[in-house]
């Protein structure tokens, strides 16, 4: 079988299935298997497919087929123009997360080599995507789950940046050893009830997902330990769902009555990042 055919046919399996960018994923597994990048797959498409070949791509297939993501297939994920490698330990980084790490560069500017904590860092992309993007920044990146911090220890490694981000195993804020100037955090915010409907649910950790009946479990709970944990004038930056955008605001406004809030919407029209600023 030539690679056009394996594609067609993996294409056509996919289509069947109704999973989502069926062309997309078929191809990204094939190149997966051979190891090539797009240009190599289109130039030699009529190349044949060894057994090995395409019993791999086969069984590959297969795992798509029965649900499990494409990004734990290949071992990797794209986000923030930077390659993650992920497993089923941690989350799969999402696209719409990159307006998170985009709001935290923007606002570090006003900080001379700032300390940011990234608080529930799964495979540590947001931490390393910030550590990348501002050479004077130190990050500590906690996860209470000891096993997505050692997907992250190696995504830092693979990015070279193991001097200025630090990993912490721990609760929330608790294992920060000093107030940082930016938190910045994705934490699980999907209603128990909605994980049913979540369509990696089976193979993402719940951990990662799960927060509570109205979803905001763990985001209230980190809004009533940062006061601690941050400086003044520092930020605090989360992610947040569908919907959640109103109770967030008159949770922090309760709390921090003199503090400067506000809500930034992605491209989706979706109101995602809450942004908290504290007075001096
Ligand atoms: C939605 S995932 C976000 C992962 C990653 N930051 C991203 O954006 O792709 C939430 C992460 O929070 C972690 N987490 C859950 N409960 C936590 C807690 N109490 N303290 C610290 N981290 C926690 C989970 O293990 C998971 O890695």
């Amino acid at each position: 079988m030539t690679r056009r055919q394996a594609l067609s046919r993996a294409r056509e399996l996919l289509v069947a299935n109704n999973i989502e960018s069926a062309s997309l994923e078929a191809e990204l597994l094939l190149r997966h298997i051979l190891r090539i990048d797009r240009t190599l797959l289109y130039t030699e498409f009529d190349r044949e497919l060894t057994p090995q070949q395409e019993e791999s791509y086969r069984q590959c297939i297969e795992r798509r087929l029965k649900g499990e993501p494409s990004a734990y297939i290949t071992g990797h994920r794209e986000f923030f123009g930077l390659d993650f490698l992920v497993d089923n330990n941690v989350l799969i980084p999402r696209p719409e997360t990159e307006l998170l790490v985009e709001q935290a560069i923007t606002r570090s500017r006003k900080y001379s080599a700032p300390l940011i904590a990234d608080i529930g860092t799964g495979c540590g992309a947001i931490a390393i995507s910030l550590a990348l993007s501002l050479p004077d920044a130190h990050i500590d990146a906690v996860d209470i789950s000891e096993a997505a911090v050692a997907v992250a220890k190696r995504n830092c490694r693979k990015h070279s940046v193991q001097n200025r981000v630090r990993f912490l195993i721990g609760n929330m804020l608790e294992p920060l050893s000093e107030p940082a100037d930016i938190i910045v955090t994705n934490l699980p915010y999907v209603r128990t009830a909605d994980l049913p409907r979540v369509n990696t649910i089976g193979f993402e950790p719940p951990l990662a997902l799960d927060g509570g009946i109205d979803g905001l479990d763990m985001i209230r709970r980190l809004c009533f330990q940062v006061r601690e944990k941050i400086k003044p004038l520092g930020c605090l930056l989360m992610e947040i769902g569908m919907g959640q955008s109103e109770a967030v605001t008159n949770l922090l406004r309760s709390i921090f009555p003199s503090a400067y809030i506000e809500v930034i919407t992605d491209l989706s029209g979706i109101k995602r990042v809450v942004c908290l600023t504290l007075p001096r």
